[in-house]
């Protein structure tokens, strides 16, 4: 049981009655759930390493049963927590006990989009890809990408701020967020929808919701600036000698490639065994200790296809790189980034996951692997290293056959210690959800803290929004 393993103790929330049944199926009809095989996968995260055991899931289909469902249990003290398409990599999204399980599921309507500013307004159950899918018909994409699209709500991607594989190019959700509306504890509804690309009228309120993990509203909508859609995609898949040679080329890349870089991604050598392994993928060049994954998107591919091919050249004639190839149609850039998107998958057949997502100065940021494989020998399967080069971001996963508490206890503080001396950020993108609340103040103050829990106690007083989650209490 997850409360056994990470030891927390049921807060003294109510417990869901028939009367409350009753109300939330007068509510919304057909959209309460209590059948406990269909709760099922709502119960358990994506990683299959925590689990809770909800007996109700709620899927409100508009912004008025949200509130509805909040103003409701606010007033019966009973805990909710938001879900969206359970993709998340830290416990956020699943219940730790009994909490109700709202799904934004059937909010997966299209509100607007404007073809002149790329501003594109939607319910927060949008699913990332058919979000893109529906503006590649009129040439635009999301502003963000990654491998969980196929599941990922908007909301998730808001409520975690997730970051992925176009960060470099288009910039974090807190930019491209133009405006959100989310429903508070107590049901009101705090229309932030704006659609303007300047607004600095009072506080900017919905940078408080993007990355809040759910503990401070609910996001029902979102406002978000979509680029158009490059006309040229060009890729090139690197194996590079070395980790300094793998920043060496970063370098060389910007310089090269300026404007038209879109993505600067990396992997070990580890990862391309496991993706090899488990997934039967194709290494398309020569074994290297590094591979490095660079796109381009531009406006004219010869253009563009020869720019990539003088870099290759050069990287290459340079010793940077030992060997490489290049795609520009689709089927080849489809198959190159498989090898670094589905590393996840791959570990989640390895074993059990030890998950962490650091930010570090990019000079340092492999060190941590290495240390950590010396350190932890043949007690850990694979100890690898991969992530978003370009944003100073790596993923560090360890597995195991199975949860091991004395490899968690070499692995954890130790990781956490290691990042903070060089301040940096224990978690990059994926939030602190419910496996790491106890661990921010190895990248906060304690004043920044403090401050976060008094917005969590203004906001929802009697913390019926995903508690467990993000913040450790007060008293801690
Ligand atoms: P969920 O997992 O359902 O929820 C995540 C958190 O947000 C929970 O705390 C939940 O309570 C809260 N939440 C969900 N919806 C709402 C809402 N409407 N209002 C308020 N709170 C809400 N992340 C990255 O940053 N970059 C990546 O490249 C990346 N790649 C991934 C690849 C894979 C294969 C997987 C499985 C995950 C990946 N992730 C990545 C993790 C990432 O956080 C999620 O994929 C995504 O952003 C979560 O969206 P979701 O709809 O699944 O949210
Ligand atoms: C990624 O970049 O692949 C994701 O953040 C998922 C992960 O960390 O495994
Ligand atoms: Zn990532």
């Amino acid at each position: 049981l997850t409360s056994e393993r990470y030891e927390v103790q049921r807060l003294p929330f109510a417990h869901v009655s028939d009367r409350d049944l009753s109300f939330f199926e007068c509510l919304m009809p057909g959209g309460v759930i209590t059948d406990e095989d269909e709760l099922k996968p709502f119960n358990v995260d994506w990683l299959k390493t925590v689990r809770g055991y909800s007996k109700v899931l709620l899927k409100p289909r508009t912004t008025v049963e949200v509130s509805e469902v909040l103003r409701y249990c606010n007033e019966r003290n009973l805990a909710v927590n938001p879900q969206g398409g359970n993709t998340g990599l830290v416990g956020g999204s699943v219940p730790v006990f009994d909490e109700i399980i709202l799904s934004t599921a059937l909010m997966n309507k299209i509100i607007s989009f404007d073809s002149v500013s790329g501003i594109l307004v939607c319910q927060a159950g949008c699913i990332l890809e058919n979000l893109n899918h529906y503006l590649e018909q009129q040439d635009f994409i999301m502003p963000l990408d990654l491998a969980a699209k196929g599941s990922c709500h908007i909301g998730g991607n808001v409520a975690t701020n997730a970051g992925g594989l176009r960060l470099l190019r288009y910039g974090s959700l807190r930019g491209t967020v133009l405006g959100l509306e989310a429903v508070l504890a107590d049901g009101s509804i705090l229309n932030c929808l704006a659609s303007l690309r300047k607004d600095n009228t009072g506080y900017d309120l919905k940078q408080l919701f993007i990355g809040s993990e759910g503990t401070l509203g609910i996001v029902t909508a979102v406002s978000i600036l979509c680029p158009q859609k490059p006309k040229a995609v060009n890729l090139a898949f690197l194996g590079c000698p070395s980790f300094s040679q793998v920043l060496r080329t970063f370098t060389t890349c910007k310089g090269m490639l300026g404007e038209i870089l879109s993505a600067y991604e990396f992997m070990d050598n580890e990862c391309m065994e496991l993706v090899k392994r488990h997934l039967k993928l194709v290494n398309p060049v020569a074994e290297s200790p590094f591979y490095v994954l660079i796109e381009t998107s531009g406006s004219n591919s010869a253009h563009d296809e020869e720019k990539l091919s003088n870099f290759l050249e050069h990287v290459m004639a340079t010793n940077l790189v030992a060997d490489g190839t290049l795609a520009s149609e689709d089927k080849k850039i489809k198959m190159l980034w498989a090898l670094r998107e589905r590393i996840t998958e791959a570990l989640a057949c390895d074993g059990y996951i030890y998950k962490y997502d650091i930010s570090l100065p990019v000079d340092k940021l492999y060190d941590l692997v290495t240390d950590l494989r010396a350190r932890l020998g043949r007690s850990a399967r694979s100890v690898v290293g991969y992530g978003h080069l370009g944003d100073g971001n790596l993923h560090l996963n360890i597995t195991a056959e199975s949860y091991s508490h004395s490899l968690q206890e070499a692995i954890e503080p130790y990781v956490y210690e290691w990042t903070s001396q060089y301040c940096g950020s224990i978690s990059a993108e994926h939030g602190l959800g419910f496996k790491k609340k106890h661990y921010i103040h190895y990248s906060k103050p304690r004043e920044a803290i403090l401050l976060m829990q008094q917005f969590k106690a203004m906001l929802d007083p009697k913390g019926i929004l995903n508690p467990y989650k993000t913040l450790p209490v007060k008293a801690e």
